[in-house]
């Protein structure tokens, strides 16, 4: 929850949490190097603040509460007006009641509201005299701040000289964008120093940064302008200007605002208006180039701001309406090497699961290893990885200064994880050398596979043979090899050609439900194709099947439906050539399902009329088989239950009906003691579904 809080027990505790957020706070505001993610510095803050409340005696002086920047003094600047802070809500009501409160306070409706983004960045105060930019102040600690002239000239949107020759000063936000936090963590890298782990340390740190061999560009975006004093000089602006016409003229100025942006200032007239462009912003926020933590509403009109007042931290007429953290710090676990259709090899992050924005986020994507090298990853390394709306989680960068000495670099695949082929490592994204082909071998080779089409003989390095002589371009391809063909090929006696000829043809007796696994739609292994197979008893039937009628399939949901639809749609040629090849296209001991308008007193779908041993039964095998089940596979005593009328699981539940316990068999038989689960040896098993045992046992 985005406005939990930390619960201190004691004054040990709450003495323990302000040295934590002050220490927190010293390095965010000095260096921008956060030691604990935002969420978690807003949950101690927000503990801190509860115990004080509830003993005000024991309040500790340095304690962060009500102040600007936790309290953190960086800079001798003084400021011409307080750089304040904003107040926080976390949700509508919140909003709604901070609004009330804001309305009561000055008597009357506020009719303007301007509605902004929270720009996740760093404050500054920048000086223009007589329209030249002279200073670049921080936030500091609101009164006063720290000197970063020096950055003049980098900073995007902050330009040396405005339109007219006025005496202002713009308040903003300097950030870096997405491309501008790519660009100095390559640049970083490159000149030997660590990456920042997001784009804010990076403007902060970069802010600060004097005398680096290298410039790295940063933005900035106004908020706010105070028209200073200059005897001799005309009006810099118009006085009691709205907010929204004050950010215009900045504009006019030639200073960046946020105008140009999808989630440009808009002012509104009421409470409901403003809450319906908050969740506008919000659902706005992962598709902007920069950051934003929230968003910011202020009363728009002159006279409402002036009778709001502020207090010594933040304005009344202005609330920050905070967005969940989307960044979040987690350990890399490991590096995971995936090859795409074509022959991509692409890693992937695997990450300590960690909650994100009302999700869980166990992996990140990593796009090519030189991405790796050039944000120094290592495995054991803290990272700050970002996730928001439906975008694939990222990690920004490893929080070097949590190092512990004990990370361990990424080990780069040398051969293809795929197929074991050369990788060709020419370019940025790395590739196998086989390109589609690599794919090729691999899904050949799971079709042949024990658990699909049973070809003995055929491992991936025939397989790699076969398609190198361009002999497969699809496993229907095994079916129409010849036996000249195979005996050209390296290492093809006679007697391996004539023993893989007759594997081959013997798949041809396969049931469908192996034809359909070896296909390899997404979703459906062994037992899922089974289920499929018993459905619908003949390929055409399921290939007639519309996204509802599939969905009648135990364990098919409206997902996964699509899904399979679709990709029978793709798989029509190869379907048709595995016919001609004369592959088995009907489930033995399936009955069809009843078409349209006959459901109902026919037999359930797959099911015999006459009543098989298992209807009805959820069945688990676990331990080692014995007598006549002794030679069959997991899935072969998961395929025989299924004919023999039962469900095949993996597990023991409440649901189970029986279990078959083996030798040695562990805890699933434990467990279906405990739960009072009927138990049944491989021999009374066997005796149970004695008609349906494959005949070759
Ligand atoms: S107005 C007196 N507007 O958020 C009014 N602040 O958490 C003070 N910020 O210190 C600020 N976007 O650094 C304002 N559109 C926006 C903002 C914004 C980001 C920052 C600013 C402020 C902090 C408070």
């Amino acid at each position: 929850m985005t406005n939990s809080a930390v619960v201190l027990a004691d004054t040990a505790a709450y003495a323990a949490a302000v040295e934590e957020a002050s220490q927190a706070a010293a390095a965010y505001y000095a260096t921008g190097e956060s030691v604990l993610d935002d969420d978690a510095y807003d949950r101690l803050a927000r503990g801190i603040a509860a115990y004080e409340k509830e003993h005000p005696q024991d309040v500790l002086a340095e304690s962060p509460t009500g102040k600007v920047a936790g309290g953190v003094a960086v800079g001798d600047v003084p400021h011409t007006v307080p750089m304040l802070s904003l107040d926080n809500v976390f949700s509508a009501e919140q909003f709604a009641a901070w609004a009330a409160s804001l309305e009561r306070r000055i008597g009357r409706p506020v009719t303007a509201w301007s509605v902004e983004p929270k720009l996740d960045g760093l404050a500054v105060a920048a000086r223009y005299r007589a329209g030249r930019l002279e200073q670049l102040i921080t936030r500091g600690d609101g009164t006063a701040g720290e000197d970063v002239s020096h950055a003049i000239g980098t900073v995007v949107g902050l330009p040396r000289q405005l339109a007219e020759p006025v005496t202002i000063e713009m308040r903003g936000e300097i950030l870096m964008t997405t491309e501008q936090f790519e660009q100095a963590n390559t640049l970083r890298t490159e000149h030997g120093g660590a990456p920042f782990a997001n784009a804010r340390n990076g403007a902060a740190g970069t802010l600060r940064a004097k005398d680096r061999p290298y410039t790295v560009e940063m933005t900035f975006f106004a908020y706010g302008v105070v028209a200073l004093p200059a005897p001799g000089e005309p009006a810099a602006m118009p006085a009691e200007l709205p907010h929204s016409e004050t950010l215009a003229h900045a504009a006019g100025l030639g200073v960046h605002t946020a105008a140009d942006t999808a989630v440009a200032p808009r002012t509104v007239t009421s409470v409901e208006e403003a809450q319906a462009r908050i969740e506008e912003v919000a659902s706005l926020r992962a598709s902007l180039p920069f950051g934003i933590d929230g968003v910011v509403i202020k009363a728009d009109l002159a006279a409402d701001q002036r009778d709001a007042g502020s207090g010594t931290r933040a304005p009344r007429w202005a609330i920050a309406y905070k967005l969940p953290a989307v960044e979040k710090v987690t350990r890399l676990l490991g590096v995971e090497w995936n090859v795409g259709r074509t022959g991509i090899i692409a890693p992937r992050a695997v990450l300590e699961p960690v909650e994100i924005d009302g999700s869980t986020v166990s992996f990140a994507t990593l796009h090519n290893p030189a991405d790796i090298t050039r944000r120094d990853l290592r495995i054991g390394d803290h990272v700050m990885v970002y996730k928001a709306g439906d975008i694939i989680p990222r990690i920004e960068a490893p929080v070097a200064h949590l190092r512990t000495g004990d990370e361990q670099p990424v080990v780069f695949p040398e051969v293809c994880p795929q197929c074991g082929s050369e990788i060709d490592s020419s370019e940025q994204r790395w590739r196998c050398v086989r390109g589609r082909n690599c794919r090729l071998v691999a899904s050949v080779s799971y079709a042949a596979g024990r658990d699909q089409l049973d070809i003995e003989g055929l491992g991936a390095t025939r397989v790699v043979q076969l398609v190198d002589a361009g002999l497969v371009a699809d496993f229907a391809d095994l079916f129409t090899l010849e036996r000249e063909q195979l005996l050209a090929l390296e290492r093809m006696g006679e007697t391996s050609t004539d023993n893989l000829l007759a594997a081959i043809d013997a798949a041809r007796a396969q049931p469908l439900s192996r034809v359909f696994c070896a296909l390899g739609v997404r979703g459906t292994g062994r037992s899922m194709s089974r289920r499929i197979a018993r459905y619908f008893a003949d390929m055409d039937r399921i290939r007639a099947a519309d996204v509802e009628t599939l969905q009648r399939v135990d364990g098919i949901g409206k997902e996964k439906a699509a899904g399979v639809v679709a990709e029978l749609v793709e798989l029509a040629p190869l379907i048709e050539k595995l016919v001609a090849a004369g592959l088995t296209m009907t489930e033995p001991g399936a009955t069809p399902p009843p078409e349209p308008g006959e459901e109902g007193d026919a037999a359930a779908p797959g099911e015999g009329v006459d009543g098989r041993p298992l209807d009805g039964m959820t069945v688990v095998v676990t331990g080692a088989m014995t007598g006549a089940l002794e030679k069959l596979s997991r899935n072969q005593m998961n395929e025989l239950i299924e004919r023999a009328g039962g469900k095949a699981s993996s597990s023991v539940s409440k649901r189970t009906t029986l279990l078959v316990a083996g030798e040695k068999a562990g805890s699933k038989r434990t467990k279906a003691e405990d739960l009072g689960v009927r138990i049944a040896g491989p021999q009374e098993f066997a005796e149970l579904i004695a008609d349906f045992l494959p005949s070759e046992v």
